[in-house]
């Protein structure tokens, strides 16, 4: 078995193996100096190996419809890798035509993200996977327990190979699709090909676009540059929906009387809960409708757009923006259409290459 003989375990079984002694306790001779560095890259090169097999297992369950209430949905319904596996819907749509109440994010270059969904209510990639296969509005399965008789029904041996003994668990399930998660890349885009110094990478309406998004226009106070996440990775106020206004102390309240579990489990399943973003995490009033900076890594291939998908265009998202993160005193018509203009175009050259091991014919379906 290819996985079982890379483990560690298997690996100082062979070194002990009889035909080996002979070297080894040569190597032991020639001492530590040798050995040590030498033993710790091929303990390396076992860790990527596994990583990379788990992650291949990871991505498998990933575009897995059995793994859902109706048989058709996968992570990939919402998760498409032709649409930086966002799913170009303002809010989801799972099991049985069931509406969501949230935007799908992109998932490339989660690996940086220190707290994940909108309100951060998830610190770890492995802690957040169950929560999209139990949630009734997504692949609605019914628990843990049902989650992991359905990964058993075609992944078992499969699971066996990639982790030997352990087989089908909890922990190995979300450490699969973690893993497969954690390495989608952000590929290369124009933007970091010009930081770069390829002054060649971007046309003159995207370099005063960038200009504009560091300076004037107050942008990259949230959407920091530097590290190239494109966010701060904290919380600020978002969009509101006029007709949820009315709802909100009462959401409040319920959520203030919800378990903390309760409140972290799943995607929120009413647009007023929703709405509450970071308090349901905090409780705390400063947090009230405060949602975690996006990433503008490939929002020119993401819309539509904010939390609730409210906002159908780039240029619709950037004028919202532009408006309502003005120093006060100042408006959206400080900026002239042009330079608008210049800011959208600036943020098209964030649009990574197709990540390689989902090739262009993976085009995005709509549901
Ligand atoms: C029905 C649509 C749907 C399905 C199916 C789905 N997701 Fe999601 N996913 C979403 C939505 C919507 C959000 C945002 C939820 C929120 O922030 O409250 C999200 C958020 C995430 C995030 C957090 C991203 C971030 O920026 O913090 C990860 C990671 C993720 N999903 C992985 C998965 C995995 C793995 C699967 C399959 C096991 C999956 N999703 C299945 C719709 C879906
Ligand atoms: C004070 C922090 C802050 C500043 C300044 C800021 N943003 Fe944002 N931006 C956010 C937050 C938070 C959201 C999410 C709001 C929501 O979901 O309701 C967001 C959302 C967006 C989105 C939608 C992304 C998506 O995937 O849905 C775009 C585009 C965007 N911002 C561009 C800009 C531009 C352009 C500027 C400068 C004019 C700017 N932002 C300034 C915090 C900020």
């Amino acid at each position: 078995m290819l996985a079982r003989s890379r483990s560690k375990a298997s690996l100082e079984r062979r070194c002990a193996a009889p035909g080996r002694r002979l070297v080894w306790s040569v190597a032991a001779g020639l001492g530590l100096v040798f050995l040590a560095p030498a033993r710790a890259a091929a303990e390396e090169r076992v860790s990527r190996e596994d990583a990379s097999a788990r992650a291949a297992l990871g991505q498998r369950l990933f575009s897995d419809t059995s793994l859902s209430a109706d048989g058709r949905v996968s992570c990939e319904t919402c998760h498409q890798p032709g649409a930086a596996f966002t799913d170009g819907l303002p809010v989801s749509r799972g099991v049985l035509g069931r509406v969501g109440t949230r935007n799908a994010p992109s998932l490339l270059g989660l690996a940086q993200m220190r707290e994940l969904f909108w309100d951060g209510r998830r610190d770890s990639l492995e802690a957040l996977v169950f929560d999209p296969l139990t949630a009734p509005e997504e692949h609605g399965l019914e628990d843990v327990q049902a989650v992991l008789s359905a990964v058993r029904a075609r992944h078992a041996s499969d699971f066996e190979r990639v982790f030997p003994g352990r087989g089908v668990t909890q922990q190995t399930v979300a450490q699969a699709l973690a893993d497969f998660v954690r390495q989608l890349p952000v590929a290369s885009s124009a933007f970091d090909r010009a930081q770069a110094g390829d002054r060649a990478a971007l046309v003159p309406a995207q370099r005063r676009g960038w200009a504009l998004f560091t300076g004037r226009a107050g942008c990259a106070r949230c959407h920091h540059l530097e590290g190239g996440a494109l966010t701060d990775g904290a919380y600020h106020a978002g969009e509101v929906r006029s007709e949820l206004i009315p709802h909100q102390a009462e959401a409040a309240r319920e959520a203030v009387g919800m378990s903390r579990e309760a409140r972290r489990a799943s995607v929120p399943a009413r647009a007023e809960m929703a709405a509450l973003g970071r308090f349901a995490v905090t409780l705390s009033p400063t947090d009230l409708g405060r949602f975690r900076t996006p990433s503008l890594r490939n929002v020119a291939v993401t819309a539509p757009y904010m939390h609730d998908g409210s906002i159908p265009t780039l240029l619709q998202a950037v004028e919202r923006e532009l408006y309502y993160r003005s120093t006060p005193g100042r408006q959206v018509g400080d900026l002239t259409p042009s330079e608008r203009s210049d800011l959208v175009e600036f943020l098209k050259a964030l649009t990574s290459a197709v990540s390689p091991s989902h090739p262009p014919d993976a085009t995005p379906r709509v549901h």
